[in-house]
């Protein structure tokens, strides 16, 4: 009501606008319903949050974390919690419409230019709903960090109902391949949070390395988190440049890397904060070396023990299923892990397990005659049984990949008896659809398909500035976005058991925490939508704008995403770009001998002007320039003599080219940001020039780019002539990108390819 009258007083005087207009809802996931109205809810700048008394404590303790978090990012405002909603602008309260409108992650808000409610059924619905009036406020307050003083913090009007699409909403992450630490992890958390995501699936083991502490088997860790080789440890981000390290088969150890319990326990607190379940996998009876190669005499091979893997790809080498000793091995590390892991699943993957070991294993042929077994995956069935029974006296259930009910022999009956959660990836579909028919619930991880996937750690683009990995660049932002998880052929009666999707990402060419982010956003957030929101409301447009405007958020967060998916990307702030066909002058910045500057056709000019460095100055922006291009944005091009000579933003380009036979004695100067860059080869350019190619190789043309940025003045890495070159060097002479096929030159950085 004080809030009212103010604004009345307010719209007296002329302070506020003359007319209220809807505000922009950024919410993703996109909520079920939701209807906007001119107007803002301004927050007060101190105000109190009021938990009706009816409800318990555990709100009260979900009010507390968002107010905590409110304080913490709003400086100069006061937010309080009490029990009791009579004089709270942002009152909390039981629902009271139909149930199934939110069910049980869902709530209802009411924001109004005087106030809020927000009302549910469930502890976890509040979170929610709290959850989405952050993600609605300025950026730093999803992630909790301070704003700057003297912001605004409003609202816009309207009316949200929401709720969850699928009940389980996935990020799997390998950390066997490569390790990362409890930080990143954190740092996952947190974005998974923000988009409404709820399981941590932790792919702990794998062939090349087991990252769990398991007291039993102290040399799971002592000797199991260790490979020999660092293998593919070879893509990082340094200064905005993919750059490859010394490549695969180094020969450096790389380990130990595990968690302890104790820092499991952490993470599971860390999830739980924010109705994040997390579910351990250990992968067996294949993708299981790394621990045979720490216990070989439970492999099919003890006399000829296993190393912790180096290779990527299937090991034919598993464990024995047929032995007891086995089986209790596997079934007490599974005993360990759900004493730290509270969710009441676990995985035991059971992908990809070759049974040629089995075939010729003595023990492994006298179960199949024990058992009347004519296949040996069923062999796996029954192992797969075997654990089910045992986490069954934990009470707890498994989840399995899919092969557990597609790989010709598997014993379905015996599937169907273990009550198991199956993983879909390939055939996703059909995997599901064979689940279901089981009456067995499904999540789907579509590992690619032409219509798009969920496997995030994949190549999203083929462009030149994407760094090498697994897919063929056709694993798009889009595609992942548009893929359907129940397409419209499912029956009501199997769609029942479509449970939920995920995010899912190997990290077999992924070390470090940039590339794993880089690719893994914003498809997580694709994949979130499609977990939260009905099929009925996704929209990639509308998806992609919401999306553009949460790379504020990102940044802020110190995330790496990719963003050639977003229309008319603006390098570096995307707030303040030079219009369309502004003029944009270059100064002379230094004395050295001539250089030029090609335009959009690769013609260059502004010979003749003595510089080593130009600066984009902007009318009256003092130096500070913003370049657009995309696909279906513009890039610069130049035109006329160098110095004070005018660019005016032209039209597409794909690749800019030089040749290096027109360009004597002078340096290109690249300008432009997110450019791809193209040498023509078979140029001797030994006497002059400072851009180097060399030679072709399977038609390929391989050459090698010496780069300097400002101050640095200083070319690296010298090269012969006449040797192709398959690498591009950085700044610093560190190679950059894999073959030298192109070079990105991103974030609008002035870049001197010399
Ligand atoms: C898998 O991608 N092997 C589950």
């Amino acid at each position: 009501m004080k809030n009212l009258i103010l604004c009345l007083l307010a719209a007296m005087l002329g302070l506020l606008p003359a007319k209220a207009e809807k505000e922009f809802v950024n919410l993703t996931p996109r909520p079920k319903n939701l209807l906007t109205y001119d107007g803002r809810c301004t927050l007060p700048t101190a105000f109190s949050v009021g938990v009706d008394a009816a409800l318990g404590d555990s709100v009260m303790e979900e009010a507390q974390r968002f107010v905590d978090i409110l304080n913490a990012s709003m400086p100069g405002y006061s937010v309080s919690l009490v029990h009791q909603t009579d004089e709270a602008f942002l009152k909390i309260a039981q629902y009271t419409g139909v149930a199934s409108n939110v069910g049980n992650e869902g709530y209802r808000l009411v924001m109004k230019e005087d106030g809020i409610t927000l009302t549910s059924l469930t502890r976890k619905g509040f979170y929610y709903g709290l959850l989405s009036i952050r993600k609605m406020l300025p950026a730093n307050v999803a992630l909790g960090i301070p704003g700057a003083e003297g912001t605004e913090y409003f609202l816009p009007v309207a009316t949200i109902t929401d709720n969850a699409r699928f009940a389980y909403r996935g990020f799997m992450l390998d950390v066997s391949r490569h390790f990362f630490s409890v930080e990143e992890i954190k740092k996952m958390l947190d974005i998974m949070a923000i988009y409404k995501m709820n399981v941590f699936h932790w792919h702990l083991t794998d062939d090349q390395g087991w990252r769990a502490e398991i007291k039993q088997y102290p040399k799971l860790t002592t000797v199991g988190a260790t490979r020999s080789n660092s293998w593919n440890t070879d893509i990082y981000m340094v200064d905005n440049y993919w750059w490859t390290g010394e490549g695969a088969y180094t020969g450096k150890t790389y380990g130990p890397y595990f968690y302890t319990q104790d820092e499991m326990r952490e993470v599971v607190a860390y999830a739980a904060e924010r109705h994040i379940d997390v579910l351990p996998e250990v992968d067996m009876p294949g993708h299981f070396v790394a621990a045979m190669a720490a216990y070989p005499e439970y492999s099919c091979t003890p006399a000829n023990p296993p190393s912790v893997w180096i290779n990527g790809g299937i090991s034919s080498n598993v464990l024995n299923v047929a032995d007891p000793k086995a089986v209790e091995f596997a079934q007490n590390i599974l005993g360990e892990l759900c004493d730290i892991f509270p969710y009441p699943y676990i995985h035991i993957g059971g992908d990809e397990c070759p049974t040629s070991q089995w075939e010729s294993n003595a023990l492994c042929q006298q179960k199949m005659k024990e058992l009347g077994l004519s296949s040996y995956r069923a062999l796996q069935t029954h192992f797969i049984k075997e654990m089910s029974d045992f986490v069954g006296t934990k009470g707890k259930r498994l989840f399995c990949w899919n092969e557990s009910v597609t790989a010709g022999g598997a014993d379905l009956q015996l599937m169907k008896e273990t009550g198991a959660t199956i993983m879909c990836w390939n055939p996703c579909q059909g995997g599901a659809a064979k689940a279901a028919e089981l009456g067995l619930d499904a999540i789907i991880t579509e590992y690619h398909s032409s219509t798009g996937g969920y496997y995030i750690n994949r190549r999203q683009s083929n462009d030149y500035g994407e760094p090498s990995g697994a897919g063929y660049g056709d694993d798009t932002v889009e595609g992942c976005y548009n893929y359907v998880p129940v397409p419209d052929n499912v029956t009501a009666a199997n769609a029942k058991h479509y449970i939920g999707v995920q995010g899912t990402f190997w990290t077999e060419h992924v070390s470090s925490d940039e590339y794993l982010e880089y690719l893994a956003l914003p498809r997580l957030i694709c994949v979130a939508e499609a977990g939260w929101s009905t099929q009925g409301r996704k929209n990639w447009n509308d998806f992609k704008t919401r999306l553009t405007r949460d790379t504020e958020m990102l940044d802020a967060g110190g995330y790496v995403y990719g963003r050639h998916w977003m229309d008319n990307y603006v390098h570096r702030v995307y707030k303040n770009p030079i219009a369309d066909g502004a003029v944009v002058k270059f100064t002379n910045q230094s004395t050295d001998r001539p250089r030029c500057l090609a335009d959009q056709n690769g013609t260059l000019n502004g010979q003749g002007d003595a510089c080593t460095e130009w600066k984009l100055e902007a009318a009256e922006k003092d130096g500070e320039y913003y370049i657009l291009s995309n696909e279906s944005g513009k890039y610069l091009n130049a035109s006329g003599t160098a110095s004070g000579s005018t660019v005016t933003l032209g039209t597409k380009k794909t690749a800019w080219t030089f040749d290096e036979t027109t360009m004597s004695g002078y340096v290109a100067i690249c300008l432009a940001a997110n450019k791809d860059v193209a040498v023509n080869n078979n140029v001797n350019n030994a006497s002059h020039a400072r851009l180097f190619a060399h030679g072709t190789s399977n038609g390929a043309s391989f050459w090698k780019v010496d780069l300097v940025q400002e101050p640095d003045a200083v070319a690296q890495v010298p090269t012969a002539t006449g040797h192709p070159v398959q690498k591009i060097y950085d700044l610093n002479g560190r190679p950059s990108r894999r073959n030298g096929q192109g070079l990105r030159i991103v974030d609008g950085t002035k870049v001197f390819v010399k």
